[in-house]
C-alpha cells in the first residue's frame, strides 16, 4: 500500500534526523531527496554541465563521500534553480514514493510538487540562529560564517522561481527551535499518526 510522508524545510531544521526517525518508526523507505541535488553540484563541481549531471545521474554518484559538505550544500543549492536539473530528478523521485510499504522523503519540495498527493506533510523549521549554531556545532569554524551560509542558502532556495521552498497549504508545522531531538521527534510522529487515525 502507498503511504508517503513529505518533509520540507530548510537547512539544519532537524528534517534528516526526523525523516530518519519517523522511516525507522514507521518501517518506511526514506529518500534524502537533497542528495541528488547534492550529486549534481558535485559533478558539476568536478566539471561537468549541470543539465546532463542530472540526466545521467547514477546511484554510484550518491555514494561520494563528500556530499555533506556546507561547499556541496551551496553546490547544490545553486543547481536547484535549474528546472531542467529538477525535471530529470522528477521520476526518480516519485516511483520512490509510489512504492509499496510506505516511504518518506525529505526536501524542500516535496509537499508542494513532487508528492502533492502526499498522505502527510510536514514542514519543519527553526530560527535561521539556531540552524546555524547547529550547522556550526558539525563543521567548526566562524559561526558568522556559517550563519551568513544559512541565509544565502535559504534565500537562494526560497526565491527561485521553480519549486521554491514553502509549506504546503496542507502541511503541518513542526518549528524544532526549542525542541530536543527526542521532541521533535515525538511531534513528528504524532502529526503522522493523527493522520493515520
Ligand atoms: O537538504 P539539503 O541541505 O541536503 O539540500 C541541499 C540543497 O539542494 C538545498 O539547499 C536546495 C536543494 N534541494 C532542492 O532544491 N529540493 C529538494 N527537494 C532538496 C534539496
Amino acid at each position: 500500500m502507498k503511504f508517503t510522508v513529505a518533509i520540507d524545510g530548510p537547512a539544519a531544521a532537524g528534517k534528516g534526523t526526523i525523516s530518519k526517525a519517523v522511516a525507522a518508526d514507521f518501517g518506511f523507505a526514506h529518500l534524502d531527496t537533497g542528495l541528488l541535488y547534492r550529486a549534481v553540484g558535485a559533478k558539476v563541481t568536478d566539471g561537468s554541465e549541470a543539465i546532463a549531471a542530472a540526466e545521467g545521474l547514477t546511484p554510484e554518484d550518491l555514494k561520494r563521500t563528500d556530499l555533506r559538505t556546507m561547499e556541496a550544500g551551496q553546490a547544490a543549492s545553486k543547481v536547484a534553480v535549474i528546472p531542467e536539473v529538477r525535471a530529470a530528478l522528477v521520476d526518480f523521485q516519485r516511483r520512490f514514493a509510489a512504492q509499496a510499504g510506505g516511504a518518506v522523503l525529505d526536501g524542500r519540495d516535496i509537499g508542494t510538487v513532487i508528492c502533492p498527493d502526499a498522505e502527510v506533510k510536514l514542514f519543519v523549521t527553526a530560527s535561521a540562529e539556531v540552524r546555524a549554531h547547529r550547522r556550526w556545532l558539525e563543521v567548526g569554524g566562524d559561526e558568522a560564517q556559517v550563519l551568513a551560509e544559512v541565509k544565502e542558502r535559504d534565500d537562494r532556495d526560497m526565491n527561485r522561481a521553480d519549486a521554491p521552498l514553502k509549506p504546503a497549504d496542507d502541511a503541518v508545522l513542526v518549528d524544532t527551535s526549542d525542541l530536543s531531538i527526542e521532541e521533535a521527534v515525538a511531534a513528528a510522529v504524532a502529526a503522522i499518526k493523527a493522520k493515520m487515525a
